[in-house]
Parts: C-alpha cells; sequence; structure tokens
C-alpha cells in the first residue's frame, strides 16, 4: 500500500476525570493526525464520595491505543513513525496496588472525592492557630481534602486488603500516571515504578523546594516512603512500551514513554507558556488557571495554590506555577445532564442557556465537592438562589455556565492580586472551550478578551511534545519559534464593565451563602 512519509510522530495518553484520549501529532508541524476518546465512569458510592476502577481506567487506554492506530492505519499511517509517548493525566487521584498480583487494592480515590473532610478537619484542628495553611511553607498547598496524602491514608486506614499489602510490603502507591507507566511497561513482570515532579508536588508529600519526598511530611501523614513511586522530571525516558502483541498497539511495544505531566501543566506546555507571566485556564470536568512564575516558588496570599509546572529534562531547572483550582465546572454540566435531566447531551447545554440569553437573576453556585480556590473550604454546598415563579431550565442552564465564568474571575482576581499585574487576555483551552456562548460569557464577566487555540487539544500537545523532546528521542523542538503558527480565536468583551461588575457583586453574594452550610 501506499504508505504516506510523515518523518516523526509522537503519542499522548490523556487519561482526564471524565475521558481517556490516545492522540498522535507530527513532530515536525504539532498537526493533530489521529486520534480516539473513550469516557470513564464514575461511582458515587455515598454523598461526596467518588471513585473510578483502575482496570476500566487501564482498559480504556488500550482502547482508545487501539482505535487510534487503526485510524492510522486506514489512513495509510505507518504506527511504526510513531518515536514517543507521552503520558498526562488527572492529577491527585490515588491508587494502590499489589506489585506482585498486579490487582488494584480499592478503587482510584477520585480527586473530588470528599471522604476526607473530617480528618482534614482534625488535621487542621491539631495545627497552631487552626491554619490550613501549616504545610504550605513545603508543599505550596493548603490541607485539603483534594491533595493524594489524606486520600491514602484514608485507604490504609479503612481498606483491610491495604494494610495488609503496606504491612508485607507488597503496596505500590501512585496517582494515575504511575498506575499506567507501570502497567505500560510490563506491570507486575517488570513494570517501572515512576511519578515525574508535576504529579508529586500533588500529593502533599513531595517538597517543592527539594524537588523530592519529604520524610517528615511522610511521618506527618504516617505513610511509608517505601510505597512511593520514584520521583523523576517531566521529560525522560521512563521506560519502553511493553504491551500484549494481542493489540491493535502491539507494535507499540519497545517505544520510550518519555513525557509524564499532570493535565494542567501539560496543558501550559501545550499553550507555549514557558515565560515567567504566561497564563492558560483550562475548562475539564474542574477549571484549573495556572501562571507560570519562573525557576523560583512563589507564594500566594490570596488562596492560591504553588505547584511545580514543569522540569522538562533531567538537567533542566523546575518552573513553577501558581494555581487557583476550582472543583467543578464541565462537572456541572454533566449534573444536569445526569442527575436533573434537563438536557440529554452536553452539547445541548449551549442552546438551552442561548434561548434565553440571561440567567434572569438566578445564580448557582455548584459548591458540589466544597469550594476550592481562594477559599478551600470543604463544608460549602452547592446552592441554587435568586429563582422566581418566571425562572425555567434555561436560566438554570444560563446560570451553570456563568457559574464556570465567575469562579474563574475569581481565581483571576486573586492572581492579579498576588502579582499585582493584570493580564490582558486570557488563554484557554479544554472541552467546555466548544461552547462559544461559554467564551463570550467569560471575556465579558473578565472584562478581557479571551484566546482560544483553533488546536484545542493542548494537553495532549503538551505532554507530546514532552515525550518527544526527551534525550534520547529528540524527535520534537520544544521551541515556539519552530513550530508553524498557531491560530486561534478571539472574544472580546461585549457588555458594558458596570453591568459585569454587579452581576459579579451578586455572585459573591451566593458563594456567601454557599459557604459554612453545615454549621
Ligand atoms: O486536579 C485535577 C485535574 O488535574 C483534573 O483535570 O481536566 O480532568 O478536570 P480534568
Amino acid at each position: 500500500s501506499n504508505r504516506i512519509m510523515l518523518g516523526p510522530l509522537v503519542a499522548a495518553i490523556d487519561q482526564g476525570t471524565s475521558s481517556t484520549r490516545f492522540l498522535v501529532f507530527n513532530a515536525k508541524t504539532a498537526e493533530l493526525l489521529s486520534h480516539h476518546q473513550v469516557e470513564i465512569k464514575q461511582s458515587f458510592p455515598k454523598e461526596g464520595w467518588v471513585e473510578e476502577d483502575p482496570k476500566e481506567i487501564l482498559q480504556s487506554v488500550y482502547e482508545c491505543m487501539d482505535r487510534t492506530c487503526e485510524k492510522l492505519t486506514q489512513l495509510n499511517i505507518d504506527i511504526s513513525n510513531i518515536k514517543a509517548v507521552g503520558v498526562t493525566n488527572q492529577r491527585e487521584t490515588t491508587l494502590v496496588w499489589d506489585k506482585e498480583t498486579g490487582e488494584p487494592l480499592y478503587n482510584a480515590i477520585v480527586w473530588l472525592d470528599l471522604r476526607t473532610q473530617s480528618t482534614v478537619e482534625r488535621l487542621i484542628n491539631k495545627t497552631p492557630g487552626r491554619n490550613k495553611n501549616h504545610l504550605k511553607h513545603k508543599t505550596g498547598l493548603p490541607i485539603s481534602t483534594y491533595f493524594s496524602a489524606v486520600k491514602l491514608r484514608w485507604l490504609m486506614d479503612n481498606v483491610e486488603k491495604v494494610h495488609e499489602a503496606v504491612l508485607s510490603h507488597r503496596a505500590m502507591f501512585g496517582t494515575v500516571d504511575s498506575w499506567l507507566i507501570w502497567c505500560l511497561t510490563g506491570g507486575k513482570k517488570g513494570g517501572v515504578h515512576c511519578t515525574d515532579v508535576t504529579n508529586a508536588s500533588r500529593t502533599m508529600l513531595f517538597n517543592i523546594h527539594t524537588m523530592d519526598w519529604d520524610p517528615e511530611l511522610c511521618k506527618y501523614f504516617d505513610i511509608p516512603m517505601e510505597i512511593l513511586p520514584k520521583v523523576r522530571s517531566s521529560s525522560e525516558i521512563y521506560g519502553l512500551m511493553n504491551i500484549s502483541s494481542n493489540l491493535k498497539s502491539g507494535p507499540l511495544t519497545g517505544v520510550p514513554i518519555s513525557g509524564c505531566l499532570g493535565d494542567q501543566s501539560a496543558a501550559l506546555v501545550g499553550q507555549m507558556c514557558f515565560k515567567d507571566g504566561q497564563a492558560k485556564n483550562t475548562y475539564g470536568t474542574g477549571c484549573f488557571l495556572l501562571k507560570n512564575v519562573g525557576t523560583k516558588p512563589v507564594m500566594s496570599d490570596h488562596g492560591l495554590l504553588t505547584t511545580v509546572a514543569y522540569k522538562l529534562g533531567r538537567d533542566k531547572p523546575a518552573c513553577y506555577a501558581l494555581e487557583g483550582s476550582v472543583a467543578i465546572a464541565g462537572a456541572v454540566v454533566r449534573w444536569l445532564k445526569d442527575n436533573l435531566g434537563i438536557i440529554q447531551t452536553s452539547t445541548e447545554l449551549e442552546k438551552l442557556a442561548a434561548d434565553v440569553g440571561t440567567s434572569y437573576g438566578c445564580y448557582f453556585v455548584p459548591a458540589f465537592s466544597g469550594l476550592y480556590a481562594p477559599y478551600w473550604e470543604p463544608s460549602a454546598r452547592g446552592i441554587i438562589c435568586g429563582l422566581t415563579q418566571f425562572t425555567n431550565r434555561s436560566h438554570l442552564a444560563f446560570a451553570a455556565l456563568e457559574a464556570v465564568c465567575f469562579q474563574t474571575r475569581e481565581i483571576l482576581d486573586a492572581m492579579n492580586q498576588d502579582s499585582g499585574i493584570h493580564l490582558s487576555q486570557l488563554q484557554v483551552d479544554g472541552g467546555m472551550t466548544s461552547n462559544r456562548l461559554l467564551m463570550q460569557l467569560q471575556a465579558d464577566i473578565l472584562c478581557i478578551p479571551v484566546v482560544k487555540p483553533s488546536m484545542p487539544e493542548t494537553t495532549a500537545l503538551g505532554a507530546a511534545m514532552a515525550a518527544g523532546a526527551a534525550e534520547g528521542v529528540s524527535v520534537w523542538s520544544l521551541n515556539p519559534e519552530d513550530l508553524t503558527e498557531v491560530t486561534s480565536e478571539k472574544f472580546e468583551p461585549q457588555i458594558n464593565p458596570e453591568e459585569s461588575e454587579l452581576r459579579y457583586a451578586r455572585w459573591k453574594k451566593a458563594v456567601q451563602r454557599a459557604m459554612n452550610w453545615e454549621t
């Protein structure tokens, strides 16, 4: 057959909270050649609990790899041109498995999960001055249900199998990146147990200054260091793919896995935010605004996290970011669909909201998992307020979209206050950015333009770039100037700033009502 000659290709596994994707890019042009996406089931066994099945996550990766390889073959593209694979993932989600059997010992506890709320409250009460920022000087993070350490503690305390495996030295802990890399490099037959600095920086066990696991933090959470993965940079060869030859993607065996970044870090790289002060906001299940602050960590006084942005090579410096994390963005759309049934598919939301073009004074604070930045209040709960007899599902849909925009405004304000420098526009990406109404609303509520790249898969692109640029692979330059021009679309603010401020002030009132709901 006539194979198309393309030069080196680089693939990325993007394992997000709601779905898994496998994507293949041309390493010379960054063009996306083919991809496949599979949705991931979430289970909610108790109120506030959110779990996913580690085996389903792994299977979804195999399925995406197989289907993408099939599509490439149909396009006459030889999959042996794939020179490297990068991994990017939902962060903080916590897994423990048995290294001898290869079996997960419990479901993955998803980052959004609230089961550790009482543990977190107890830990904070024990600190001098009841200070949730007690560990921030080392970790950049407040003590919260969000991060992995408390989830791992819960697993060790409450799951007999985990407890036993830890005692008999068979337990391995990891975030989703570690689980996937271990499985894909051979699993119980010699799989590599590692993570990268960006994922490690979300566990609360990692010291962002020494760039290593911190013995004191491990002692604080009483976690044995031997169950932790080895911490590596975000761009180096971790191991070679070693998967079943029965798979359509079987020929990928032997290809190096050489890029690994938490999804928000990967999006920062994929948006080419390599310079101090550059920022992006990604609208996924949650919504995460990260600003590159350079090679020295900057601590926030306004409720933002300090996190490792990337370290693109063993001998390269680490770059840090300030991050504003919003727990619920796309998840509110899924909730309107699955829990209220007011839409059948996510894409219907835009039309429903556009039908009215206003929330008619209805405000919806989707604090389903407490509130993250800038409040860090686990006891907050969702509220819908300002209802009248006139309110209908279209207004509610509009209020849900506005909620995503108001939450972004709050973290952008915090970022501006921290640095004293105001962003003049906001670079965005992620699934929800295909919603044009949302993009326009976002520009209106921020009063600055919103800029969206025409290739929306920036998270996967970042992971692929890191993989392709790794030492020993070197098929991809990370120099933004080398890329064919990145095209983008710009949404300019259209309403007057006074109206924007008025709506934002009402939102803030609604947030106050959602806070401390139980007390
Ligand atoms: O911190 C959680 C984040 O990494 C999840 O991202 O895209 O699945 O909402 P996403």
